[in-house]
């Protein structure tokens, strides 16, 4: 049980890589977290950094939700080799902790204080690797609502139950539907603050000038 721990842990600290806070550091000598929304993802960065540290940031995030599901898929299966005693129907439920202490990393850095972003951007990868038709809707939904709205954090929402509807009409395992709905649910109340400002009119869309979140 305690390599079990130790690829749940691997799953963390790769979460907990600080790319968008790395390049704040890089770029400007700033601490992101101090910016915009205060956020660590890509659309902080993009609004903070601009556009081409955002993409990179975005896509090292996104294979971070990706690495964690591949590391998992790969790593459990190893620990011992199934038998017909021990067919591994637990690997999955280890795969399905490992999506969400990936999430929970990006988000509760260990190396910031236990702060981040918001976890859309990994959820995405982790979809994608876990399940890419679910990872593709979420991107096509997000990819619409982006469109039409240009609000980033409404489309990473309608993105998070995009998922949760598709995967439980798709035929997949009991505990990634389980990983789905419960990341979504934590990728939503990650976006408490980005909610109470859509509620209010004053969450900013894309191209418009950036407002000033406490
Ligand atoms: O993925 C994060 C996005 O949905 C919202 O980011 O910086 O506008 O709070 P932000």
């Amino acid at each position: 049980w305690i390599a079990s721990v130790a690829g749940l842990a691997i799953a963390y600290l790769l979460g907990s890589m600080p790319t968008g806070y790395w390049a704040g550091r890089l770029l400007k000598g700033i601490d992101l977290r101090e910016h915009g929304s205060r956020s660590t993802g890509a659309t902080n960065v993009l609004r903070i950094l601009g556009p081409w540290p955002a993409l990179v940031v975005l896509l090292v995030d996104v294979l971070k939700g990706a690495g964690a599901i591949l590391f998992a898929r790969w790593f459990y299966p190893s620990l011992t080799p199934p038998t017909a005693l021990d067919p591994q129907g637990w690997v999955p439920w280890a795969v399905g902790l490992a999506g969400l202490a990936v999430l929970l990393g990006h988000s509760r850095s260990i190396w910031l204080n236990f702060t981040g972003g918001k976890s859309a951007a990994t959820g995405l990868g982790l979809l994608l690797a876990m399940s890419w038709p679910v990872g593709l809707g979420a991107a096509a939904v997000f990819g619409v609502a982006l469109a039409v709205v240009r609000i980033v954090s409404l489309g990473s929402m309608l993105a998070a139950l995009a998922a949760v509807a598709l995967i439980s009409v798709l035929e997949q395992p009991l505990p990634y539907r389980l990983l789905v709905i419960a990341g979504g649910a934590y990728v939503l109340l990650r976006h408490r603050a980005n909610i109470q400002r859509l509620l209010a009119g004053t969450e900013p869309r894309l191209g418009k000038a950036s407002r000033k979140p406490k």
